[in-house]
């Protein structure tokens, strides 16, 4: 068999990727939400876990949102031009999220290398993060995702292919 063969091959359904994102966004959440809500944070569980969480909301989570923004957003404007300010609403959001992990990313990086750090604060960035991330995802996937019944089989693969290009 040829090794082209045992290639990840990239998903023709940019619907199914995207989704199996959000439900690790809502895993993450939860975890965060976890951290957040232990009643001392010199539990020995803190480090590793803050570790973890750190990786994926400062690696994971910015590459799906450049999934949405620089591959299915202008694919979708060109074939359903009235989603045009849905995209940009949305694309405003991704802007917000990152805001509130500046600061929420020093704590988590913080906390994973066993410095103190402010429950409070932390708390205050985990509710805010929720706030905003878990009606985004829940926007995109009753208003965005069914839009994506209108693009092409190439625009699906090319979209699919960019996903993979991303994370290499
Ligand atoms: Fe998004
Ligand atoms: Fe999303």
């Amino acid at each position: 068999m040829p090794m082209s063969a045992l290639a990840p091959q990239p998903s023709s359904d940019p619907v199914a990727a995207f989704t199996a994102c959000h439900d690790r966004i809502r895993r993450f959440l939860d975890g965060l939400s976890r951290i957040a809500e232990l009643p001392d944070l010199a539990d020995p569980r803190v480090p590793e876990a803050a570790a973890q969480a750190h990786r994926y909301f400062a690696e994971g989570l910015p590459l799906h949102a450049a999934d949405e923004d620089d591959s299915l957003a202008p694919r979708l404007r060109r074939v359903v031009p009235e989603s045009g300010q849905l995209l940009d609403e949305l694309a405003a959001d991704h802007r917000a999220i990152d805001a509130v992990l500046a600061t929420l990313l020093s704590i988590l990086q913080a906390a994973a290398d066993g410095r103190p750090v402010s429950h409070a604060s932390l708390r205050a960035d985990v509710t805010r993060l929720r706030a905003l991330l878990l009606p985004h995802i829940a926007r995109e996937e009753e208003v965005l995702f069914p839009l994506c019944a209108a693009l092409s089989p190439s625009d699906r693969l090319e979209i699919g292919r960019e996903l993979m290009s991303r994370r290499r």
